[in-house]
C-alpha cells in the first residue's frame, strides 16, 4: 500500500478547495484523499487495483463507495470532481504499480484521465498530480487534442522533484 507522502498531501489540501455532490479518486491508497474528499461531497467514491489499499481505506472511511478495478472503469454516472495522484515514477518494466507510472512516467496518467472524462460533468473539474520525474509530453497532447483546458493550481517544490496539482476541465 502506498503511504501518504508530499503528493498525498498536496492533493487532499487542493481537494478540500472544492464542494459538491459527487466526487471519485482514482487510485485511493491509504485513503487520506478520499477522507478530505467525503468533507465536502455528499458521495465520493473510488478505486485502486490493490485488495490491500481498499480494506484498508474502507475501514479508515466507511462511506465512501469503493471497487477494485481498473482506473475508473467500474464506475458510472456524472462525477463533479474526479481527483488522482497516479502512479508517475518512470519505468520500463512497471515494477511497482503504486509507483512505476510506465516508460516515461505519464502512461497511467493518460489512461486515467482518458477513463475519467466520460464520467466528468460538463462544469466537472479533474485535479491530477504530475512530477518533474515524468516526461509530460504525452499528457499534454492528450490534452491538446482532447481540447482540455489545464491549469495549475498548486506546486510544491522537493529537493528532487517539482510536484503539480494540475487541474483539467472541459
Ligand atoms: C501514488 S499512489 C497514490 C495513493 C493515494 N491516492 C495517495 O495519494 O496517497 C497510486 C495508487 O494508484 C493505484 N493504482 C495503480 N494502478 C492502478 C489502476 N490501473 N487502477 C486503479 N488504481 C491503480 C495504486 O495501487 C496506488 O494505490
Amino acid at each position: 500500500m502506498y503511504l501518504p507522502a508530499e503528493d498525498t498531501y498536496l492533493l487532499a489540501e487542493c481537494a478540500l478547495q472544492y464542494r459538491g455532490r459527487w466526487a471519485l479518486e482514482i487510485g485511493v491508497g491509504s485513503g487520506a484523499v478520499v477522507r478530505a474528499l467525503a468533507e465536502n461531497f455528499e458521495n465520493v467514491a473510488g478505486s485502486d487495483i490493490d485488495w490491500g489499499s481498499l480494506r484498508h481505506c474502507r475501514a479508515q472511511e466507511p462511506r465512501v463507495m469503493l471497487a477494485c478495478c481498473d482506473a475508473a472503469s467500474a464506475f458510472c454516472g456524472t462525477f463533479d470532481l474526479i481527483v488522482s495522484n497516479p502512479p508517475y515514477l518512470p519505468d520500463d518494466e512497471k515494477t511497482d504499480a503504486t509507483v512505476h507510472g510506465g516508460p516515461s512516467g505519464v502512461e497511467t496518467t493518460v489512461r486515467f484521465v482518458q477513463s475519467a472524462l466520460p464520467l466528468l460533468a460538463k462544469d466537472g473539474r479533474m485535479l491530477v498530480v504530475v512530477s518533474s520525474l515524468a516526461d509530460q509530453s504525452a499528457l499534454d497532447s492528450f490534452v491538446k487534442k482532447e481540447r482540455l483546458k489545464i491549469k495549475v493550481i498548486k506546486e510544491k517544490a522537493l529537493f528532487f522533484e517539482r510536484l503539480s496539482v494540475v487541474e483539467l476541465t472541459f
